[in-house]
């Protein structure tokens, strides 16, 4: 994991599930891991369990853009630089469209699209300067298929797919590779967004992947040569049809 090790990794939403796995994975492997979320005593205990400096925690909402922009410039302070910035904090607040639950409609939009924007809004200078870098976003199954009581929550994660892919196309004259990653069921505390009781008992014994195949994709692709740029890497249960 020669690729790996020394890098710098700006991750969102790392104070549990899948993002709080890859940290964890990618310091394993030598990198320096700057988690953000909005639990910073969460965050703290991680950076308590890999060890300062090579890791930081910084408390951000991905939906105000000026906390956003605050955590990539903490990470260029300390480390001088960034090599990969992982938009993963994601609400999934499934429920029946019928029963309009609009806040939850713009909590999800916000978080899940405009969080990504803010974070795209706050690397590309940086990695324009650098002449490399490397955006990981993070879809879902869910951005490739819309399911009953998924629609809001599909929308938000195709939108996320459809971003990656005008970044792929428009950052390439500044060498920035540019993943969309989309998992299918994974461990993490994703239901617990889920106020729908109908849904609730419709996923409760869904089978999932652990969040190691998560970090296990993140790193495949982090540890290519710099002039290979994995783009699309979709993982599901085997269990699962779609
Ligand atoms: N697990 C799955 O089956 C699955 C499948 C497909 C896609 N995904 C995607 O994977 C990503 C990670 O989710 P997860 O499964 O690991 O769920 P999770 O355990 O609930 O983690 C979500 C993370 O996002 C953070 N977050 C939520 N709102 C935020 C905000 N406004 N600002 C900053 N951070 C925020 C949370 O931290 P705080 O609450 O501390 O802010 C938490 O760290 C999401 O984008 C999700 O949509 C997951």
């Amino acid at each position: 994991m020669s690729n790996v090790k020394g890098k710098v990794i700006v991750i969102t939403g790392a104070s549990s599930g899948l993002g709080l796995v890859a940290a964890r994975e990618f310091a394993k492997l030598g990198a320096k891991v700057v988690v953000g979320a909005r639990r910073l005593d969460r965050l703290n205990e991680l950076v308590k369990e890999l060890g300062q400096p090579e890791a930081t925690a910084v408390k951000v909402d991905v939906t105000k853009r000026e906390q956003v922009e605050n955590l990539v410039q903490t990470a260029l302070d300390i480390y001088g630089r960034i090599d990969v910035l992982v938009n993963n904090a994601g609400y999934m607040p499934l429920s029946y469209m019928e029963k309009c639950k609009v806040d939850e409609w713009d909590a999800t939009i916000d978080i899940n699209i405009k969080g990504v924007l803010y974070g795209v809004a706050a690397i590309i200078p940086v990695f324009k300067k650098q002449k490399s870098g490397q955006i990981i976003n993070v879809s879902s199954v869910a951005g490739h298929n819309v399911l009953m009581g998924g629609a809001v929550y599909s929308a938000s994660k195709y939108a996320v797919r459809a971003i990656s892919e005008g970044l792929r196309q428009e950052l390439k004259p500044y060498n920035v590779r540019v993943l969309n990653v989309s998992p299918g069921a994974t461990e993490s505390d994703l239901l617990q967004g889920i106020t729908d009781e109908d849904i609730n008992s419709r996923l409760a014994n869904i089978q999932r992947v652990p969040a190691t195949v998560f970090s296990d994709a993140l790193i495949f692709a982090v540890n290519q040569p710099e002039n290979v740029d994995i783009n699309e890497i979709i993982f599901r249960p085997t269990s699962s049809v779609i």
